[in-house]
């Protein structure tokens, strides 16, 4: 695969995801328009149109604020998803006494006017999309077996609103005994100190009020007979594209009219807490930062920034703080021209050597060098080791196959070359640190040159890639040509070069 297909495919698949879950359903949505009411059909006139203002627009934010959309959803799943049409309360009521069977499917029109559909993300907590409906109806039923148990002593202040359940619930929703186990979070936070909601709070419950999506059952998700199909789509990529629900092919919608556009209207202009809900909360005074206030700072930063990299330091130098004849002193005891002191060039190698043998040959040889005596032979005392140099340098690069100095073959039969990733003066420090630890005491240092003269000899092996046997170490029992150099010489232990005794 080239990276041409490679794109073409990442494009291909990503792209046709994002063109049927975005763009499609994008298009089929956007130019929604509200659906009037047939006079003869509906028996009134106006339009189907969610209220999406004042309050209910400030809750909305106060909602997705809170992450209420984490735990709530806001879809009364389509019978192909996962039917939620039984549940009684959740999808509208199976026998409200008004308008008998109120339950439906969530349509795209419900969402109308929202500038985000808080469709949400799981449900913890139950369904939220008729929550306004469900609090009426505990309210009414509350209010009327209050009704009952006063008697003639009930009267107005008595009733039970939707409202006040709400903000009880939102106060805690752990209260009362029965919802000991509730994990809605508590939004107290939303209530003053003496349990007055507050902006936010008198926002998000008329947010809530306003979710009543049980208008009356469609035609097109009645369990009554089916109409016939428009489309006969055989083919998957057509099914795809028509069977998206289309929002003009249900024009049978009766929404109640409480909480859409024409409140007011509708309730002859009566002041009731729903047209109120149509007025903007004077208690919520959080506004999200507009574009243009992040753009202004952007440029402010960027050209603040630009002026203070321009100025080089020059703006806060420290230049000023520094009194003019001012010398920075040596720390006490170190000499003018420190530099770390030169070491014999021996001591230098053999602590390299030290750290290559633990990465290399410790897991074979262990860090004693002794080996194990049954696999892995020992290296203090061996022959090869302290021998010639060439003989043990080629041990090292092509690895060995037994037996070994001593004439013994060990258990894991065959030792792997190690030559591989090592330069000149590693194996320069390897060799020497071998050959000068573990009771081993030859007292010479391979030079980077000899080092060099070992990997050439490995590389003009005839079989470079098998191990080398006592056999052909015959032909290497010499030392390694290349100039050598006293183990004395003092070198720097930082650049290893030749440094003046002090
Ligand atoms: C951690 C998950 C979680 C979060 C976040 C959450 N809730 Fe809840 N909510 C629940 C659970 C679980 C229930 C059911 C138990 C109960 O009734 O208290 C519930 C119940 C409710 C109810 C009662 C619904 C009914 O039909 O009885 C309302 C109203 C409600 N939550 C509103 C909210 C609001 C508003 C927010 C955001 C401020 C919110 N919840 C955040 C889990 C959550
Ligand atoms: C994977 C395990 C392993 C590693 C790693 C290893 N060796 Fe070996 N080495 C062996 C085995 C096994 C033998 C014996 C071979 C045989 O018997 O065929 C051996 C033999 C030797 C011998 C021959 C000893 C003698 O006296 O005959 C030397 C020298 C030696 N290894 C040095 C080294 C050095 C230096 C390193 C690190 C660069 C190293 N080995 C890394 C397994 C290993």
């Amino acid at each position: 695969m080239n990276i041409r297909t490679f794109l073409f495919g990442m494009i291909l698949t990503f792209g046709s995801a994002w063109l049927l879950a975005v763009v499609v359903p994008y298009y089929k949505t956007r130019e929604m328009k509200p659906i009037p009411y047939d006079e003869v059909a509906d028996e009134k006139t106006g339009f189907y149109f969610p209220k999406r203002s004042g309050t209910i627009a400030q809750g909305a934010k106060v909602y997705a604020e809170n992450g209420c959309y984490v735990c709530h959803t806001q879809l009364v799943r389509p019978t192909y998803a996962g039917n939620d049409i039984h549940r009684d309360g959740f999808a509208g009521f199976k026998a409200d006494p008004d308008r008998g069977d109120t339950r439906r499917e969530t349509i795209a029109l419900d969402y109308m006017g929202e500038t985000f559909a808080q469709i949400g993300v799981m449900r913890i907590g139950p369904d939220l999309s008729n929550v306004g409906t469900r609090f009426r109806k505990v309210a009414v039923d509350l209010t009327s077996s209050k009704k009952e148990a006063e008697g003639e002593a009930f009267d107005a202040d008595m009733t039970v609103t939707a409202e006040s359940l709400l903000y009880a619930h939102l106060q805690n929703p752990r209260a009362t005994v029965e919802k000991r186990w509730s994990t809605c979070p508590s939004s107290a936070y939303l209530f003053d100190e003496n349990g007055k909601p507050k902006g936010e709070a008198v926002a998000l419950v008329g947010y809530l009020m306003s979710m009543k999506k049980d208008d009356a059952v469609p035609a097109s998700i009645s369990f009554g007979p089916k109409p016939a199909a428009k489309w006969v789509c055989h083919h998957w990529f057509l099914a795809i594209f028509f069977t998206m629900s289309d929002p003009k092919q249900l024009p049978t919608i009766r929404p109640d009219l409480d909480e859409s556009i024409n409140v007011t209207l509708a309730h002859s202009g009566e002041p009731t807490s729903a047209a109120a809900r149509e007025n903007a909360h004077p208690g919520y005074t959080r506004e999200s930062l507009s574009i243009m206030v992040f753009c202004i700072c952007s440029v402010i930063l960027i050209v603040a920034g630009g002026a203070l990299g321009k100025a080089q330091g020059s703006l806060f130098s420290y230049a000023s703080t520094i009194r003019p004849d001012y010398v920075r002193g040596k720390a006490p005891g170190v000499a003018d021209d420190a530099v770390l002191p030169p070491k014999a060039i021996l001591d230098v190698y053999v602590k390299k050597g030290q750290s290559l043998y633990s990465a290399k040959c410790n897991g074979c040889h262990m860090s004693d060098g002794k080996g194990d005596g049954a696999n892995y032979p020992s290296l203090a005392g061996s022959a090869w080791v302290n021998g010639t140099s060439e003989r043990f340098s080629q041990v090292i690069l092509n690895g060995l196959q037994g037996p070994t100095s001593t004439g013994k073959v060990y258990g894991a039969g065959v030792m792997p070359a190690q030559g591989g990733g090592m330069n000149a003066q590693d194996l320069a420090f390897l060799m020497t640190f071998v050959r000068n630890s573990f009771g081993n005491s030859v007292g010479d240092v391979i030079s980077p040159e000899q080092a060099q003269a070992a990997l050439d000899v490995a590389a003009a092996r005839k079989n470079p890639a098998a191990p080398v046997t006592a056999e052909e170490l015959k032909g290497h029992d010499k030392d390694l040509s290349g100039a050598k150099i006293d183990p004395t010489t003092l070198i720097d232990p930082i650049t290893f070069k030749p440094a003046p005794a002090k």
